[in-house]
């Protein structure tokens, strides 16, 4: 087995091989898999060899705010004129700094969710601060704006003469980088990954420094973007003669039972002397048998030049990569110059077809299928935009549990878990860029994005924009050349993918000239008349609905910042039975993408102050289901489904008339209430049935039929007060690597074990052994409570605890309730988490450690 990267670890398929290898070090794991890689020569002389190391560089980071406007507050950092006037002249990224006193955090690391709510509306709709969830960012916040990361490591004697790298996976936002006291680079923009050669900068058999300052005063967006280093940092080391970034590439020609493979790659040499290299691939099937293997021949590489690579494989009877099945194949690229292998990285890759038919909508794998896809943002609940690994398969998780099968990564370049994740777990996507523009900055994020991601199965659509209205029609023009030269590089460096982009109104000119595909933004009259004038263009829903609705709430009451759940839709928007009844029945009709998955920080809409996250979600902020939730699982999902709505605890309201909505995929549906009928109800297809029903308290039950027969009820009972709580997670035992995490939900039940649907008592919670409480939330839109507090309102009876796993193995026990709660007699509930040994991820050693 070759390396373990980022990928391996999330990938099962490999979960046997990592822990074949516990006990190894990292040094001799590499050697031993390199080995594998090219089969030969002995291990001793592979140990003359520095193989290709990537070392997470997350953990033992010092964190400390600075100013964005007075420099004494800011390290001194700007003061005068001279700071950029040498090479190596800032101390604070030099031995003998001091940083003492800054805060010790792991990362990723988002320092946004620490600050405290804000409540400031200065600059009407446009305000910064209401876009991203009222956080104290911006130019006007210079305190909390800029963000100073500090990390001392080593780097043995034995690394001279290799290429060692810095590489970030994306932070928040104007980034520059320092080394040893040296200026190394910038980066200016939050979701773009970027890397940096410290080769020439690091101290060999010695102690270095590396400093990062992040001015999160500017945004890319109009959502809550988080701040700081919120995505995972590696340190790589190469031998000279190395694999170039993002340069290998698998395609799959699928024909008659077997597949072609197109392999390709870069080598580079940074040797002062040409090097003679030769690549070799070696394919596996998930289970790491080797079912094919190609060679490029030996070429010349010029010091300091590059060669390209490219051979050709067939994999007989491949397992093809669907949405049922996400069979995943693993190239290993090893390169090898002067009879030894010199770097070798393993390429995760799935053998489909995809194709857009503009009469009969999406094919995979030459099957029909039904783009069923929401549109999210990255943050979550407690972590703000950090993500665990682990929640980003958590939340594509729940997305797959209504049946969603695509997500759009709106509006950026995704997180690589996330992608890892949708590969995985069977998700297409459309991958979404953040600028659309051909200027430098734009090609280059599009350009990261294509290279990155072009092996993930999952990605069906790369889209180089969205609402970029003044390029759709105003300077429709230029938009059109823009997104021609966009839509070009894509084709360039990936030709098996269409191109599209999301437009809101016409799609008869500007960027929408060259797009391969037609996505439409809202707007339900327009598709119709387009597919008519344009039958020969493939047309789907880029993003949709923005239907909204707050979790466990039945009235809109603008007073209470609370949005009815029975059918809450912004002026511009769609209900869920609205878009999918016109997407969901058109064969031309690829399908599309409702606006959003998740709710989101930021963007609080419908109402402002004091709500921090936006409505418009399936699910809440924590992934709790809204009742429209069930919509999509009737609609989208493959089982029989039924869901009776809304709760019925309405004390004081006796004899009033309350709508019961059903959603369900059954043919009929009957209301009982308290054991009587209201009427059975035929289900329109693609609908929902409801009824009036007059409160008493006792109980709602829908039977849904089938062919004439129950074949599913629901229930909604009156409930008591909450009694007792209760603590369920979605893993019981993770593993003790410094990352994995549990992820609680927090019940509120009456004293016969019933779930309490207007609990909002707040919980305390203690957490003995090797593990720690990274966040907290509770799905409530308007909740101003500490993401990192140990504590946390329910919110309709709910709310959500992320415990992370130290490295160190043994039980970690919370409680919940003991300590702080309101509401009289709750008994508190505990829960059990075992982290169990796992080597961590090879990982740059924390010197401050104990
Ligand atoms: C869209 C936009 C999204 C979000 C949404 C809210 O126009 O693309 O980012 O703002 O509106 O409905």
């Amino acid at each position: 087995m070759p390396f373990i990267t980022r990928r391996d670890l999330l990938s099962s398929s490999l979960a046997l091989s990592a822990s074949s290898l516990v006990g190894r070090s990292a040094w001799a794991r590499s050697a031993a898999l390199l080995q594998d890689a090219a089969s030969e020569p002995s291990a001793a002389a592979l140990l003359a060899v520095a193989p290709r190391e990537q070392l997470l560089f997350d953990f033992g980071w010092k964190f400390t705010y600075g100013n964005l406007d007075d420099p004494s507050k800011d390290l001194g950092f700007g003061f005068g004129q001279s700071d950029f006037s040498k090479t190596g002249d800032f101390d604070f990224a030099k031995a003998g700094f001091n940083d003492s006193s800054w805060q010790s955090i792991n990362l990723p690391h988002d320092w946004a969710v620490d600050l405290p709510f804000v409540h400031d509306d200065s600059g009407g709709q446009d305000n910064a601060m209401k876009s991203h969830g009222y956080k104290p960012l911006g130019r006007r916040y210079p305190e909390t704006s800029v963000g100073w990361y500090r990390r001392e490591f080593e780097i043995p004697a034995s690394d001279a003469g290799r290429r060692i790298w810095v590489e970030f996976d994306g932070a928040v936002r104007d980034v520059l980088v320092f080394v040893n006291g040296c200026f190394i680079g910038r980066n200016d923009n939050s979701y773009a990954p970027f890397r940096f050669d410290l080769s020439d900068f690091l101290a060999y058999g010695a102690k270095n420094y590396l400093v990062v300052r992040a001015d999160a005063s500017f945004g890319d967006g109009w959502f809550y973007e988080g701040a700081g280093i919120y995505r995972h940092v590696w340190l790589t080391k190469t031998d000279p003669v190395h694999l170039g970034q993002w340069e290998s590439v698998v395609r799959s020609a699928v024909s008659g039972g077997s597949a072609t493979l197109a392999l390709s790659t870069i080598v580079e040499n940074h040797g002062k002397d040409p090097a003679n290299a030769k690549v070799r691939w070696k394919i596996l099937d998930a289970k790491g048998s080797t079912v094919a293997t190609a060679d490029a021949p030996e070429q010349s590489i010029p010091a300091d030049g590059s060669s390209p690579y490219s051979a050709t494989a067939t994999v007989t009877n491949p397992a093809l990569w669907s949405t049922d099945q996400p069979n995943l194949y693993t190239a290993i690229v090893t390169v090898k110059s002067d009879g030894q292998p010199r770097d070798a990285e393993r390429v995760s890759f799935g053998i489909r077809t995809a194709r857009f038919d503009a009469q009969k909508g999406f094919f995979l794998n030459g099957q029909p299928l039904k783009i069923q896809g929401t549109c999210n943002h990255q943050d979550h609940a407690g972590v703000g935009a950090a993500l665990p690994d682990r929640l980003q398969a958590f939340r594509i998780g729940v997305l797959q549990a209504m049946g969603c099968n695509a997500v759009r990564t709106s509006h950026n370049m995704p997180t690589p878990e996330w992608v890892d994740a949708c590969d995985r777990m069977g998700v297409m996507m459309m991958c979404e860029t953040r600028q659309m523009s051909s200027n430098p900055g734009g090609i280059d994020q599009l350009t990261k994005m294509v290279k990155r991601y072009r092996n993930s199965p999952s990605i069906i659509i790369w889209s180089i924009g969205n609402e970029e209205f003044l390029l759709q029609s105003p300077m429709a023009e230029q938009g059109a050349r823009i997104a021609a030269d966009m839509v070009r590089r894509c084709h360039e460096l990936d030709p098996t993918r269409v191109v599209s982009a999301a437009v809101n109104g016409d799609n008869e000119q500007g960027v929408s000239d060259a797009l391969d595909i037609i996505g439409f933004n809202y707007n339900l009259k327009m598709p119709d008349a387009f597919h008519a004038k344009h039958p020969d263009r493939a047309v789907y829903g880029s993003e949709t609905s923005s239907a909204i609705a707050t979790r466990g709430e039945y009235a809109t009451d603008p007073s209470r910042n609370t949005v009815s759940s029975y059918d809450g839709v912004v002026p511009w928007g769609e209900s869920p039975e609205e878009w999918w009844t016109f997407y969901g029945t058109r064969e031309w009709e690829a399908g599309g993408f409702a606006w959003t998955g998740f709710d989101y920080r930021g963007e609080p809409t419908p109402y402002g102050w004091p709500s921090i996250n936006s409505q418009f979600g399936i699910v809440d902020m924590c992934g709790f289901p809204k009742d429209y939730f069930f919509y999509y699982k009737a609609w989208w999902g493959k089982e029989p489904s039924l869901h009776v709505f809304p709760h019925w605890n309405w004390h004081g309201r006796e004899g009033d008339t309350i709508p019961v909505w059903v959603y369900s995929n059954c043919d009929e549906v009957d209301l009982l209430v308290n054991g009587k009928s209201l009427g059975r109800q035929k289900v329109p297809h693609l609908g929902h049935v409801q009824w009036n029903a007059t409160y008493e308290p006792g109980a709602i039950e829908a039977r849904g039929y089938r062919g004439g027969k129950v074949v599913l009820t629901d229930k909604r009972e009156t409930t008591g007060p909450a009694a007792t709580l209760r603590l369920t997670a979605d893993r019981t035992e993770i593993n003790a690597d410094g990352e994995d995490i549990a992820i609680l939900k927090v019940e509120a039940l009456d004293k016969d074990g019933r779930l309490v649907p207007l609990a909002d008592n707040l919980i305390a919670f203690t957490v003995s052994g090797p593990g720690r409480l990274i966040g907290v939330g509770n799905g409530d839109p308007n909740c101003l409570e500490s993401d990192k507090a140990p504590k946390r309102s329910l919110f309709n009876g709910l709310a959500q605890v992320i415990i992370q796993a130290t490295k160190h193995p043994g039980p970690i026990h919370i409680e919940a309730g003991k300590d702080g709660w309101n509401g009289g007699d709750l008994t508190s509930a505990t829960i059990l988490i075992t982290a169990k040994p796992a080597e961590p991820r090879p990982s740059v050693p924390v010197p401050r450690e104990s």
